[in-house]
This record gives structure tokens, sequence and C-alpha cells, in this order.
């Protein structure tokens, strides 16, 4: 019997963890979805990946009003994901004296709206099959490690509790979703902190003793809550912060 190919929907798949993860499911011979906000980095995207029948969505997310248009293109290919990844995701480094109601709702919109919007669409009966995975990624700053960044440990708080939240809701059809709240990741995203800090891995390492986690680790522990290990684990945070809560 021929085994039926998964396919799953990853967005901000055009770099850094995203990437790594739609590269690892691709290696692994899954189907990956790329969602992005950048056609010309999610075609590059796809040039890397393993296999020839990958599909780039360009998205933006911070549009909250159409995400629903992603999953008709999905279902009008006749496909039926068996999980969703939301790496999709912005850190502006920005004071509280520098905050502006635009900038926030950038980023909420992007980090923690967007993921229930894809959620309402991800948990219908054409969109997913029963017992799917959905992960998202949130970050240690949830629990206040981190400078100059209200917005965005308070947006992957949110993204905490609307997980475990939504989780109750998603049992009546058996799927499963769970966060994982990496440390500082060796991603475009540090690059900001780069062009303003010399010797940023020495900085880094005295709050993160085991060092900047490369992205692959955390597809790693991507692709394992994606799989066997959480069909009995929902509405869980899984921490991977390089040892930076042993303090
Ligand atoms: N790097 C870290 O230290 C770290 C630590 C903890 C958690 N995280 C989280 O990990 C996730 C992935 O971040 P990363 O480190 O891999 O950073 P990254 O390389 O900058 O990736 C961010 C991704 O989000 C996408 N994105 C940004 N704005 C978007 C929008 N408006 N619409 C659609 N996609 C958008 C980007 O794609 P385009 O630019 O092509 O749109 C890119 O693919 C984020 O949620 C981040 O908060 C990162």
């Amino acid at each position: 019997m021929m085994c039926e190919k998964k396919t799953y929907l990853i967005t901000g798949a055009s770099s850094g963890i995203g990437y790594a993860t739609a590269k690892l499911l691709a290696d692994n011979g899954a189907r990956v979805i790329l969602v992005s906000s950048s056609l010309q980095k999610l075609n590059k995207a796809i040039d890397g990946l393993q296999g020839d029948n990958h599909i780039a969505i360009r998205y933006d997310l911070s549009d909250l009003d159409n995400i629903g248009t992603i999953f008709e293109n999905i279902t009008n290919q006749g496909i039926k994901l068996s999980g969703l990844v939301h790496c999709a995701g912005v850190s502006p480094l920005c004071l509280i004296k520098d905050n502006s109601p635009a900038l926030m709702q950038k980023v909420f919109a992007i980090n923690v709206f967007s993921l229930i919007e894809l959620v309402k669409y991800f948990q219908r009966e054409e969109v997913s099959i029963d017992g799917a995975k959905i992960v998202s990624v949130a970050s240690i700053t949830a629990h206040g490690a981190g400078y100059r960044q209200t917005l965005y440990g308070s947006s992957k708080a949110a993204m905490l509790s609307a997980m475990k939240l939504m989780a109750k809701e998603l049992l009546n059809r058996n799927i499963k979703i769970n966060c994982v709240s990496p440390g500082v990741v060796d991603t475009p995203m540090l690059n900001s902190l780069r062009s303003e800090s010399e010797n940023l891995e020495i900085k880094i390492r005295a709050n993160q003793p085991l060092g900047i986690i490369p992205a692959e680790k955390v597809a790693d522990v991507i692709n394992y809550l994606l799989g066997p290990a959480t069909d009995f684990l929902t509405g869980m945070e899984w921490f991977y912060d390089s040892g930076a809560m042993l303090k």
C-alpha cells in the first residue's frame, strides 16, 4: 500500500527557524507549503529543499482579514494538511518611550493574532486531517527575559495563553497544539543585535550558558512536537533555552 505524503504549512519559512523546519521536513519526505511576505525569499528557500512539489504562498500576515485565502489556495489543490507550524514573527527592539500604537498592532498581528486566524481555518475538516498537529514558536522572552522587548515578549506571552485556550477547542478533532520557547537562536533575527554589539556570542553566553542555539536544533524540536510524541500532549510549552533559565 502506498503511504500518502504528509503536507505541512509553515509560516515564516523563508528564513531562520521556519526555513530550517521546512528543510528538515522536506528531507524526511514531506511536502511543505511555505508562507512569508516575500515571494523572492520564498522562491530562494524552495530551491534549497529536497523534493519538487513544495508550494510557496506569498502572504503578509499583518493582513488579518484575508488569511482564509491561504487555505482556499491549498484546498483548491486537493491538499489536506497534517500540520501547521507558525514561525513567522517580528522582534523590534523598542523602549517603551519609543512605542507607537502602529508598531504594537504590527507585532501583535504577526506574532499572535495571525496564529489565531490560522488555527481558525486549519481546524476545518476540509483543511486538516483528524489528529493533525500545530506547533507555534514562542520565546523565553515571554517569561521576562530580554531588554527593549516589551512588545515582543508580551506578544509571545499572549501566544502561549492563546495556545492553551485553543488546545481545548481543538480536542473535538483530536488536533494537538504546542509551543516551543527557545532562547537566543542564530537566525537573521539576531542581525540588529549583531550590528550594535561586538562579541555578541560572549555576551549572550553570560545569560545563556550553552551558547547561541543553531536554528536546526529548534527545527529538531518542532519536528519532534509534530510527531507521535505529542499524540498525548497538547497545550504545553516546551522550553529550549540553552540553560538560560537555570539562574
Ligand atoms: N532568533 C531568535 O533568537 C528567536 C528566539 C526565540 C523565538 N524566536 C521566534 O522564532 C520565530 C522565527 O524567527 P527567526 O529567528 O527564524 O527569525 P527570521 O529568520 O527573521 O524569520 C522570521 C520569519 O518571519 C517571516 N515574517 C516576518 N514578517 C512577516 C509577515 N508580515 N508576514 C509573513 N511572514 C513574515 C519572515 O519572512 P519574510 O521576511 O520573507 O516575510 C521570516 O521568514 C519567530 O516567531 C521568533 O519570534 C526567535
